[in-house]
């Protein structure tokens, strides 16, 4: 992997991950900024390297600058992106990249035109090792055809929308703020990808709350290859923050919950491989590893731009069938 990058980080709540992650990758993280003056200071108490910045421009302007990592409050990726794609910087933001369709295209055009720059998002959950393993068993075929997955965003973390500033900035969709890992983890598990959606929501949990949208989104998904899905975004349950899965296959089931992993081998209860369910229990930083090993590779800059887009394609799909009560088909940006 190259390794002498140097990076600017914007914003440093989980921004401060991404700091550790391209120190241990062999980064250099030049420049930071944040709103927040302290926690810049703290953030320069730990990395005296770093230099800490009066504006945003700072960081855009450093032509020594190759890499900046947007991990900032939703409403403010769209613009910090551009501003990125002008600099010619290589651009790691987290999710949700955009939070609106418009802007999603604008952005792929800008890439389109844009060759050299690399642009990919903080999806972690398929970097669980449970995960992965549950994938290798399922393209072995080990469970048969996949017919049938449930996926639950249970995010257990309710003040977060309705006194943090989730609940502050213009927008904030609970698909396209957590859904959006489901359905990155089940179309990457499956290799296949999502055609059609039906989805529902309300808004029960935070109805005394200064909280304006759906605290919770339930959708149906056709995959190309024939397979349902029902996932769900859940931001009011009672229930600690948890991916919840069930994948049906023809030959076995796949089941979690808080504790355990259930692997059903047949319909009796009793032939049953039960396992802790530790998938939690890894190393989160490894999207930037990726990203940076992508750099310079222009079809592995195509494969990960392509795996952003399409599943944001599909969150603001959901949207759109929740807002007009129809179904969507998806149309992805080519
Ligand atoms: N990939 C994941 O699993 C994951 C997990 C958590 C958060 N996120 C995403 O990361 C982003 C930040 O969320 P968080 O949980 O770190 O929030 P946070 O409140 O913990 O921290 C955000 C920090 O960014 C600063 N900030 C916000 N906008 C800024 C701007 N325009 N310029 C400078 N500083 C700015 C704030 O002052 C704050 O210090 C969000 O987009 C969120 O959706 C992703």
């Amino acid at each position: 992997m190259k390794k002498n990058f140097n990076i600017g980080v914007i914003g440093l709540g989980v921004g401060e991950r991404h700091i550790e992650s391209y120190f241990k990758f062999g980064c250099k993280v030049k420049k930071i900024f944040d709103f927040d003056k302290k926690k810049m200071l703290l953030i320069k108490k730990k990395y005296p390297s770093i230099e800490i910045c009066s504006s945003e421009n700072d960081i855009f302007n450093d032509i020594e600058i190759n890499i900046i990592s947007i991990a900032s409050y939703d409403n403010y990726h769209f613009n910090q992106i551009l501003k990125g794609i002008k600099n010619e910087k290589n651009i790691f933001v987290e999710k949700p990249m955009v939070l609106k369709e418009a802007h999603l295209s604008k952005v792929f055009n800008l890439l389109k035109k844009n060759k050299n720059i690399h642009l990919y998002s903080n999806f972690i959950l398929s970097e669980s090792p449970v995960f992965i393993n549950l994938k290798k068993s399922i393209l072995n075929n080990d469970f048969g055809k996949i017919y049938s997955v449930e996926a639950d965003y249970n995010y257990g973390r309710l003040k977060k929308i309705t006194h943090g500033w989730r609940g502050k900035i213009p927008y904030y969709s609970v698909t396209l703020g957590g859904g959006i890992h489901m359905v990155d983890l089940i179309s990457w598990m499956v290799e296949s990808h999502i055609v059609e959606v039906k989805s529902y929501g309300n808004k029960f949990c935070t109805n005394k709350s200064a909280f304006k949208y759906n605290d919770c989104t339930v959708s149906l998904l056709k995959f190309a290859n024939g397979m349902i899905a029902k996932i769900s975004s859940n931001f009011g349950c009672v229930y600690p923050h948890f991916h919840k899965l069930a994948i049906y296959g023809t030959k076995k089931t796949f089941e979690n919950d808080i504790e355990n992993i259930r692997i059903f081998k047949s319909k009796s209860k009793n032939i049953v491989k039960k396992t802790k369910n530790n998938y939690k229990n890894y190393y989160k930083g490894n999207a930037i590893k990726f990203f940076l090993e992508s750099i310079g590779k222009q079809s592995l800059r195509k494969k990960l731009i392509e795996r952003v887009f399409y599943s944001i394609k599909v969150c603001f799909a959901i949207e759109r069938s929740i807002k007009n009560n129809k179904t969507v088909k998806i149309n992805y940006l080519k």
